[in-house]
């Protein structure tokens, strides 16, 4: 099959992210140990920043001041979804960081020709949202008027939105939510650093959950917007009264889960599908002597309950 021939593997996408990166003079910093050590806030890593947190803050960090990785994480919130197509709780995820040296200006350009030119995304089912403003920060127009400049480096007139369910209608791509979807921060204590973000999503062209019935919002769990990278600008530190304080430089916090990233750009509804878990679920195979079964797009009610023991199992 000439498709899969030409498929990237998913080491192929993750060499594709290092010389992307690499091509960008940052350096890689290693995948740290999933316990975390002289951090009494969470007993897993749940995401790639966690060793960068100081350096946020203003630390000098010894490699410099555009770094990346590809980080193991484990995330149990969703602990009671996996078995279906889109939930994990061990997962990979790449980032990138500027501390306080590039901004805006050259993270968005670059998130979208890592997606677009060197994963091979169509920029055509590609989405984005902004922070809309509230009391601590403004609407994010810095981001509405790149993305705009973005696309249309790309052919695309895209215009801006604050109703989420315009999605998929007219020319509108960029979209302005609120806190609940475009800011980030770890925890709420003193200390904490956070700002408003910039997620991109890709339009899978079905809702890949069958339990969604009506209309589709770019922010809801229909599956049919999945969210492939989000970039923190992360700008601001709670003080002690829980009041965001601007911190000394403006940083990007860059992070995109993988197992995810690979489905999508393998073109497969279920992350479990892609050669990431296609060994493991073989290997299952075996030993139960019972059979994955591959379905149509078409089932996928039935798809996702047939699997879903297979699944849970490849996740653990
Ligand atoms: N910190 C952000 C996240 O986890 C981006 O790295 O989504």
């Amino acid at each position: 099959n000439l498709l899969i021939l030409i498929m990237k593997t998913s080491n192929e996408i993750k060499k594709e992210f290092i010389n992307f990166m690499e091509d960008r003079v940052h350096k890689m910093i290693p995948n740290i140990s999933l316990i975390l050590i002289n951090d009494p806030s969470l007993l897993f890593v749940n995401s790639g920043m966690f060793p960068l947190v100081n350096y946020l803050m203003g630390e000098e960090h010894p490699m410099g001041k555009r770094l990346f990785n590809i980080q193991r994480c484990v995330r149990t919130q969703d602990i009671e979804e996996v078995g279906d197509t889109r939930h994990h709780t061990l997962f990979e995820m790449i980032g990138n960081w500027s501390l306080g040296d590039y901004f805006k200006e050259m993270q968005l350009p670059g998130f979208m020709e890592l997606y677009v030119k060197r994963f091979g995304l169509d920029v055509n089912k590609i989405y984005v949202t902004v922070f809309k403003g509230d009391e601590v920060a403004p609407r994010d127009d810095e981001s509405i008027e790149l993305w705009k400049k973005i696309y249309k480096e790309y052919g695309i007139e895209a215009e801006y939105s604050e109703d989420p369910y315009d999605v998929g209608k007219g020319n509108f791509r960029i979209f302005g939510l609120d806190k609940g979807d475009n800011w980030w921060q770890r925890g709420n204590t003193p200390g904490e650093v956070g700002g408003p973000d910039s997620e991109m999503f890709f339009d899978m062209g079905v809702n890949t959950n069958p339990n969604h019935t009506g209309p589709v919002a770019i922010n809801d769990e229909s599956g049919r917007y999945v969210e492939i990278g989000n970039s923190v600008f992360i700008q601001f530190k709670l003080d002690e009264n829980l009041n965001w304080q601007q911190l000394s430089q403006k940083n990007v916090d860059f992070g995109g889960g993988f197992e995810r990233m690979v489905s999508v750009i393998q073109g497969v509804i279920d992350n479990y599908d892609t050669d990431l878990f296609k060994p493991i679920i073989k290997h299952i195979e075996e030993l139960s002597g019972k059979i994955w079964k591959d379905t149509e797009i078409t089932d996928l009610k039935v798809r996702e309950a047939q699997n879903f023991n297979f699944r849970a199992v490849a996740d653990h």
